[in-house]
């Protein structure tokens, strides 16, 4: 038989190791992993040189904006991002303009989404007023359900307690996970009121509002959540080392918890902060270096379970401003995530086989994307080729994102994704995306 495509001549990360073989891909599908003459006749064939080949990269915590925010990011910028950084599914949160909140806004996403993405994706809902909807939201195709305990996003109020508990328990009979924003709601209001009170907006407010007591207590209360519902509850970018270990507690004890850093929290401490000003400033702030050094090595040993983006675009002026509380937070990372783990592995601090299970392996175990995440016969051919020797400097006039600006700029990296593939197909060659809008697959 004769096969679409066959990548010959790569090191392979499948099997827990790296495999010196090639690749047939059928029907966007892993036909076969074997040794060149092993493999079947192919109409393709592309030499990879002895290059990396990892599964493609799932991103479980994207904002890619459009609709009414399309003048941030939209579907076509925010996945060409993705594909630039060997990003082969993004799952998209929900607080956007419309906000995702019920069967009929997640429709009116995927139809717009549909025929746009260059990657796969898959969509977040808020939760909705009434619970009886959360049952439609799964049956319209949302792979999670987001809640930001900080403030209210969707028709929830994060601080009616009993009605989130409820929600919980619906998503739990569901089997759908929950990504928590675990910032204590009542505890930041105060914390700002009285920095206000006091004229205080310049940039040091902002972590002293946003402090690691707001971030505990709103995990804590993720965590419990976790363990009255049974939900399975993801914590969003976890910050602080309290925090962390909070998380890695509750594990301990059996409850369905994982969590999430980004590479804003394990690069950037406040040091970046001040340095770089607004355009470093994101929500959890950035920590101080011994947090930094703690999710680090926390890194190391394996007990994180995911690194995602928070890919959190904005245009240039809303990142500008006097007064700290005008300022959007957020900093763009579909383009870096990759790069700055790969570079972390140069380094000596990471093995290869933990960033393949923080960026692929886990996030598809904790989101039930079944057939993606590993290089197995009968997975989806979604790949990102990597060289691991290329050494370059991070430039965001480069970006495919509109958001072309980044507190790494000028950092030198060693690892880039050079070629990127979704479901067989080639989508990024070197920079460039080869593919049409949509290439990538609404995954439901
Ligand atoms: O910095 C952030 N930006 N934190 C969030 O929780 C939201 C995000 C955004 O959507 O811009
Ligand atoms: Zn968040
Ligand atoms: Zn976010």
């Amino acid at each position: 038989m004769s096969v679409d495509l066959v990548l010959k001549n790569a090191k392979i990360f499948a099997f827990s190791r790296i495999i010196e073989a090639g690749l047939a891909i059928e029907d966007g599908k892993i036909f076969k992993i074997a040794k060149e003459p092993n493999l079947p006749k192919s109409s393709e064939k592309i030499d990879l040189n002895g290059l990396l080949v990892f599964p493609g990269i799932i991103d479980v915590h994207v904002h890619l904006r459009d609709q009414e925010l399309s003048y941030k990011e939209d579907f076509l910028s925010g996945t060409s991002a993705a594909a630039n950084g060997g990003v082969t599914l993004v799952v998209d949160m929900p607080n956007n303009k419309p906000t995702t909140m019920d069967s009929a806004t997640l429709r009116e996403r995927m139809n717009i989404a549909s025929g746009k993405t260059i990657v796969n994706i898959a969509f977040y809902s808020a939760f909705p007023a009434d619970i009886g909807e959360i049952k439609r939201i799964a049956d319209e195709g949302a792979r999670a359900f987001k809640i930001f305990l900080s403030h209210k996003v969707g028709g929830l109020d994060p601080n009616d307690d009993v009605a989130v508990t409820e929600a919980f328990m619906e998503t739990s009979k569901l089997n759908l996970p929950v990504s928590v924003h675990a910032e204590d709601g009542m505890l930041l209001q105060e914390n700002i009121r009285k920095l206000r009170l006091n004229k205080r907006d310049d940039l040091d407010a902002y972590p002293e509002a946003h402090s690691q007591e707001v971030e505990v207590k709103g995990i804590s209360r993720a965590i419990n959540l976790a363990g009255k519902s049974g939900a399975h509850t993801h914590v969003c970018h976890v910050s602080t080392a309290e925090g962390l270990k909070t998380v890695l507690n509750a594990k301990k004890d059996g409850l369905p918890v994982s969590c999430e850093v980004t590479p804003n929290h394990l690069f950037l401490s406040v040091r970046h902060a001040s340095k770089i000003g607004s355009i470093a400033l994101t929500n959890p702030p950035l920590r101080s270096q011994s947090d930094v050094s703690y999710l680090q090595s926390a890194l190391e040993k394996g007990l994180i379970d995911v690194v995602a983006s928070d890919h959190a675009p904005h245009a240039l002026k809303e990142k500008e401003g006097s007064s700290i509380w005008d300022i959007s937070a957020g900093i763009v990372g579909l383009e870096t995530m990759l790069p700055l783990l790969l570079t972390h592995v140069n380094r000596g601090y990471l093995s290869v086989s933990t960033l393949v299970k923080v960026m692929a392996e886990k996030p598809a175990e904790i989101f039930g994307f079944k057939d993606r995440g590993y290089i197995k016969e009968d997975k989806c051919a979604d790949l990102v080729v990597v060289d691991l020797k290329k050494e370059w400097v991070i430039n965001p006039s480069e970006f495919h994102s509109k958001a072309k600006f980044s507190p790494f700029e000028g950092w030198r990296m060693k690892g880039k994704p050079v070629k990127t593939f979704v479901n067989g197909l080639l989508v990024m060659d070197d920079g460039e995306i080869v593919a049409k809008p949509g290439t990538g697959r609404i995954i439901m």
